[in-house]
């Protein structure tokens, strides 16, 4: 059994997949080809966002949207401690300041309730993260930035294709950014990522940063990066896309006999909230016996991960970034567990998996 099965996956998109590279390899374009367009136009259309701009992970999505917003040294943004470390890196790596909000304990994102305390005439923006999965009170977050004019950027890293009230993620606020990293939602076969947004404006910068800075071929009227995705990336996240929506389905259908059964074993899981879905990056459980948990499952060949077992204010590069204190977010990480989740994980494997933590839960 597989965390997460790539292989079955590729073995149903085979020949479009051979297709599309080959289509690549012809024609050499490696760089800015016609694929980015194509997937940057489908993807617009995918999210109903106006402006997607590709780039070349989800780490740089963050990052060229923070510096098209003009963060600055010493600003602050405002996110969550649990989170993959690429959320505070590109904040730190601006000499600004990721000022840490503390999570809910039943869904493991950003507290809204929490986040205006923490706002400081430094503070620029906030970029909560729509962890496994799930996209955080948005609309909140959305009214609190209004309040103090600040940005809105949704790490949408694990969440592409989640829904939240009428709409979708990344296109939930100011700035949306994903990740096609191989294990994430939409994935590609290497590293790439994505900004949306529907503000011209930003649109044209992060276009610009991302190659360089570069207004116009040799003039570079902002300092930049080599932000660009790959075009045989590209073509691979097109061919991946064609069957994305069935998938989410999937997953959704997975996610539910999880939620179901463990709700009725009363084993503690990540709750989702009623106006929005989860596109289940990760399916999380929560045990207080989670090496013993761990173990018994490798014992039956079920393989799992704990995402994420230090809160990014623990970890000593920026452990200096540290206010307040974040108590919900230190005690989750030591109780966390993720299980095998895919859109090709079989019912069998499912209910061996629910058996086998019945199983230790019983003992
Ligand atoms: C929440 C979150 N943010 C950012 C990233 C960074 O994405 P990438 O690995 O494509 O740089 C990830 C990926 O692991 C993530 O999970």
């Amino acid at each position: 059994m597989e965390f997460i099965d790539l292989k079955t996956q590729q073995d149903r998109i085979k020949d479009d997949l051979e297709r599309r590279i080959k289509k690549v390899l012809d024609h050499g374009n490696y760089i800015m080809g016609p694929e980015i367009f194509e997937l940057e136009e489908k993807l617009e259309t995918f999210t109903s966002t106006k402006h997607c701009i590709t780039v070349s992970s989800g780490t740089d999505a963050l990052l060229i949207s923070l510096m098209a917003i003009g963060i600055n040294p010493g600003d602050e943004v405002i996110t969550t401690p649990f989170t993959w470390v690429s959320t505070a890196e590109v904040i730190a790596l601006l000499g600004a300041i990721p000022v840490f909000v503390d999570i809910e304990s039943s869904t493991c994102n950003i507290d809204q309730s929490k986040i205006e305390s923490a706002v400081t005439e430094k503070t620029k923006a906030i970029m909560p993260v729509s962890l496994y999965g799930q996209p955080s009170d948005m609309q909140e977050i959305n009214q609190i930035a209004r309040k103090y004019g600040l940005i809105v950027i949704e790490d949408a890293a694990q969440s592409f294709g989640a829904k939240y009230k009428e709409d979708i993620s990344c296109n939930l606020s100011d700035i949306g950014c994903t990740s096609f990293f191989p294990s994430k939602p939409l994935g590609c076969y290497g590293d790439g990522g994505a900004i949306f947004t529907n503000d011209e404006n930003i649109a044209q910068i992060c276009k610009e940063i991302r190659l360089h800075g570069a207004e116009s071929k040799h003039w570079h009227t902002r300092i930049g990066v080599g932000g660009r995705m790959d075009t045989l990336q590209a073509a691979i996240v097109l061919s991946k896309l064609e069957g994305f929506p069935s998938e989410i389905e999937r997953r959704l259908t997975i996610g539910d006999r999880y939620n179901n059964f463990f709700d009725s074993q009363s084993i503690e899981r990540v709750k989702q909230k009623e106006d929005r879905t989860s596109v289940f990056a990760q399916y999380t459980i929560f045990s207080d016996h989670r090496e013993k948990l761990t173990n018994h499952l490798k014992q039956k060949k079920i393989p799992t991960a704990v995402h994420y077992k230090f809160p990014i204010n623990q970890s000593p590069a920026y452990i200096n970034f540290c206010r307040g204190k974040t108590p919900v977010s230190d005690e989750v990480s030591t109780r966390v567990l993720s299980l095998p989740m895919h859109p090709y994980l079989t019912e069998e494997d499912q209910d061996m998996i629910m058996k086998s933590i019945k199983d230790f839960s019983a003992k």
